[in-house]
């Protein structure tokens, strides 16, 4: 088996289909415009599905397409519908702001997608707009039933929480996730890209979320998926379903990190921390052999020593952490 220095095998594969995103979350993606990749850089759907099933003859089980937004990427449901045959794939997931939900759910159900996760940080129109910048609660909204509609299950939805900003906000999002029988997840406020302006005040720590909720619904902790989920699971002690904390700053996760990802121009990143790539993309374009691919995947994994956030806490602990010391990639390149 693949395993890096850590003895951490190859499992999951982030692929982002592209960086650009129609909204500008404050957390993600702040600024107006980025240094766009090139058209001409951005992987093919054959490109990404030959590496995707590269990746599966390393040991990859689960794929998710993510962005930027990976439904602003034209005709997505075609890569959807190449990469749900691979032999040897057990997941592929998306995870999108959901605002053109409404319109390609029932195409990405017809081409194989099992499930998806949906980005909603509050139910309050106004406020969604403030942290999106751009984005229409509304739409989004019409999009998540679309999914649930189309059959897409579980759907999970995702929630960012930023101190002062939606933490007033996370038990009216368990009571719509409740009634209408989603997935609600939080997750803890991280110094992704360079842009936001993390600072550790902004930070709500899961221990904190957890109590929130537990004092109006009580909660069992059930733990990680398969040990290795970034969230932890819990469940509403009176049957009401599941409710997942993402941790990354308080509780770490590296020790059984099994995620790499592909860059819409890609690139292999190790660590969604990384300050660069591996360019798989020039040498496919100049003709690699699949064997070759692989070996260049392989040796990279096998060198692998990412734990960026174990690392952090170590030095938040010490209160020496400095986000800015550490250029990072932008988040919109790498999906999150
Ligand atoms: P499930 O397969 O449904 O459990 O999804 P997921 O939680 O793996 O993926 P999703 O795209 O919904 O991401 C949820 C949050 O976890 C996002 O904020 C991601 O940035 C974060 N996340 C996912 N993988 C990692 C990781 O390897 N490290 C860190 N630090 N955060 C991660
Ligand atoms: N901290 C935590 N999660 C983030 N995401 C984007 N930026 C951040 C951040 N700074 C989340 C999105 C989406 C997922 C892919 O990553 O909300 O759900
Ligand atoms: Fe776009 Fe998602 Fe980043 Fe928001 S979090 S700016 S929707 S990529
Ligand atoms: Fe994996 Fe890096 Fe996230 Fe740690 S910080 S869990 S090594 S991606």
């Amino acid at each position: 088996m693949l395993t890096d220095t850590y003895k951490r095998p190859l499992r999951d594969l982030r692929i982002s289909v592209t960086d650009r995103c129609n909204f500008r979350c404050t957390y993600c993606m702040p600024l107006d415009e980025y240094d766009w990749i090139d058209k001409r850089e951005i992987l093919s759907f054959e490109e990404i599905a030959r590496v995707a099933r590269i990746f599966v003859r390393a040991g990859v089980e689960k794929l998710r397409l993510t962005g930027g937004e990976p439904l602003v990427r034209t005709n997505v449901e075609r890569l959807v519908a190449e990469l749900a045959p691979i032999e040897g794939l057990k997941e592929l997931c998306l995870t999108t702001n959901g605002s053109l939900l409404a319109e390609k759910a029932a195409a990405l159900k017809a081409g194989g997608l099992k499930r998806i996760n949906v980005s909603i940080d509050t139910l309050d129109a106004e406020k969604f707009r403030r942290m999106t910048k751009r984005g229409d609660l509304g739409k989004v909204l019409e999009g998540l039933f679309a999914a649930k509609n189309a059959g897409l299950d579980p759907i999970k939805i995702n929630a960012v929480i930023e101190r002062g900003v939606n933490d007033g906000d996370i038990l009216d999002l368990v009571a719509f996730a409740r009634e209408h029988g989603f997935t609600m997840r939080f997750i803890e406020y991280m110094d992704v890209g360079n842009a936001n302006g993390w600072t550790s005040t902004k930070l709500v720590p899961k221990k904190e979320i957890v109590e929130i909720i537990h004092r109006r619904f009580p909660l069992k902790e059930v733990g990680r998926s398969q040990g290795s989920a970034p969230a932890v699971d819990y469940e509403f002690a009176d049957g009401g379903g599941r409710v997942g904390v993402v941790a990354s700053v308080t509780e770490p996760f590296c020790s059984t990190c099994n995620r790499a990802r592909l860059t819409a121009d890609g690139k292999l990143v190790t660590c969604l921390f990384s300050s660069a790539g591996h360019d798989l993309k020039t040498r496919i374009r100049s003709g690699a052999s699949d064997d070759e691919l692989f070996d260049f995947i392989a040796g990279i994994w096998r060198s692998r020593t990412d734990r960026y956030s174990a690392e952090r806490l170590e030095a938040m602990r010490s209160s020496n952490y400095d986000p800015k010391t550490h250029k990072k990639i932008e988040m919109i390149t790498l999906g999150g």
